[in-house]
């Protein structure tokens, strides 16, 4: 085996974070394997894109050809599995592309480091890993006094998407316990920071807030997740990689439990601060919208496990992550102007229609 690892769904928004650190950071070579669906954005990896140690491939997790090929020629230390279908609103208007990559890309896509690991030498196999990440949401939804999400707790998805996300992580646990293919599984909080896609909650309020446009919140906006920075979780998933138990899972999160309403708020007074209107607040934008069918009302994570363990912190409260963020929306225009331009405007005209907005 080399220092190389290989990375699925590098292209997307917590994938090409992880990938820009560990390239920056010279931690070693990154094979990067991306689907480039909408959601993948080779923009996401400019700043490392004549670097050695990164490698693009162009290829999706469920080819088991290209897969086959790209471990036999790399000889990756570790898989670190990001490529997913990754949005609830997008899973109700059609969950089959989320069974396709979710569910089935991942067996393939374990079947065939199955096979190349049962090749490795004695040594390679016990030093080996498969890194999955997954969501909180396969716990389900918490009321306001339920404790926080624990790695003990029950599976219970709601969505499309979690129940998607749920089938690939038993498969990952089987594949363990059956095979012995030595696996980690990370289940992580709602995150945000750079290269978020601008359909998710925290970027379409900072690019429609500037647009002069609706700030739609589904229902009432008392729903409540828990906020992680995006390096924060790639911090998580390198500790969890290199000194994680095989075979366990653990629960990543930031203590940062607000309601929807609360972080719209924010977000429009530290663009009132950054960059003001001719009048008024951002706030006026503000729109309430027909709530997503099935909607979880709360998530949270008791990160306590991974804290004790593994002696990982975030390093970012909420208060400094979104100040980041939203600096790095402002100076990135570029960057989403050339993802809203384009079919972009299709989901945002189907999915704000039918709540009664029109956004496009
Ligand atoms: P994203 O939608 O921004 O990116 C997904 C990436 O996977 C894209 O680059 C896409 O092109 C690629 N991809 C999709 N299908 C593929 C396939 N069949 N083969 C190869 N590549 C494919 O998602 P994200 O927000 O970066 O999430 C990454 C992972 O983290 C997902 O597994 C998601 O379930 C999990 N997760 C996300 C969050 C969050 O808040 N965003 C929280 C917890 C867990
Ligand atoms: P989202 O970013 O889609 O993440 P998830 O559903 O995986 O938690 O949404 C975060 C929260 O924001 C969720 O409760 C739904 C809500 N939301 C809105 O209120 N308005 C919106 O336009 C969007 C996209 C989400």
């Amino acid at each position: 085996m080399k220092n190389c690892i290989v990375v699925t769904g590098g292209a997307g928004f917590i994938g090409s974070n992880f990938v820009n650190e560990w390239v920056k950071h010279g931690l070693g070579k990154v094979i990067n394997l991306d689907k480039l669906t909408y959601a993948g954005n080779l923009e996401n990896l400019a700043e490392i894109q004549h670097n050695p140690d990164h490698v693009f491939v162009h290829a999706d997790i469920g080819d088991r050809e290209a897969v086959q090929k790209l471990l036999a020629a790399h000889q990756p230390r570790a898989v670190v599995n990001f490529a997913a279908e990754s949005h609830v609103d997008r899973s109700i208007h059609g969950p089959g592309e989320f069974i396709e990559t979710n569910v089935v890309g991942t067996f393939h896509l374990l079947e065939e480091v199955r096979a190349y690991w049962g090749a490795l030498g004695a040594t390679d196999k016990t030093q080996f890993r498969f890194l999955h990440v997954s969501t909180d949401e396969v716990y389900g939804s918490l009321s306001a006094t339920d404790p926080a999400f624990k790695e003990t707790n029950a599976y219970e998805p709601n969505s499309p998407y979690s129940a998607s996300k749920a089938a690939s992580d038993h498969l990952v646990r089987a594949y363990h316990h059956t095979y012995g293919l030595p696996t980690l599984t990370t289940n992580c909080s709602n995150n945000y920071g750079p290269y978020h896609f601008p359909e998710k909650l925290i970027p379409l309020v900072i690019h429609n807030a500037l647009q002069g446009k609706p700030l739609p919140i589904y229902g009432n906006g008392s729903n409540v997740r828990d906020w992680l920075y995006v390096t924060d979780h790639c911090s998580a998933i390198r500790r969890v990689l290199e000194d994680g138990t095989v075979g366990e899972t653990y629960n990543i999160g930031g203590w940062n439990e607000k309601t929807n309403l609360d972080v719209v708020h924010t977000l429009c007074d530290i663009l009132d601060q950054e960059q003001p209107k001719a009048q008024g607040s951002y706030r006026d934008q503000i729109t309430f919208v027909v709530d997503r069918p099935g909607h979880d009302q709360r998530y949270a994570i008791d990160a306590t496990k991974i804290e004790r363990e593994l002696g990982w912190k975030p390093a970012e409260t909420f208060e400094t992550g979104i100040h980041k963020t939203v600096k790095w929306y402002l100076a990135h225009p570029q960057w989403v102007n050339n993802i809203t331009s384009g079919e972009y405007k299709n989901w945002v005209s189907q999915n704000y229609k039918e709540r009664g907005e029109e956004l496009a």
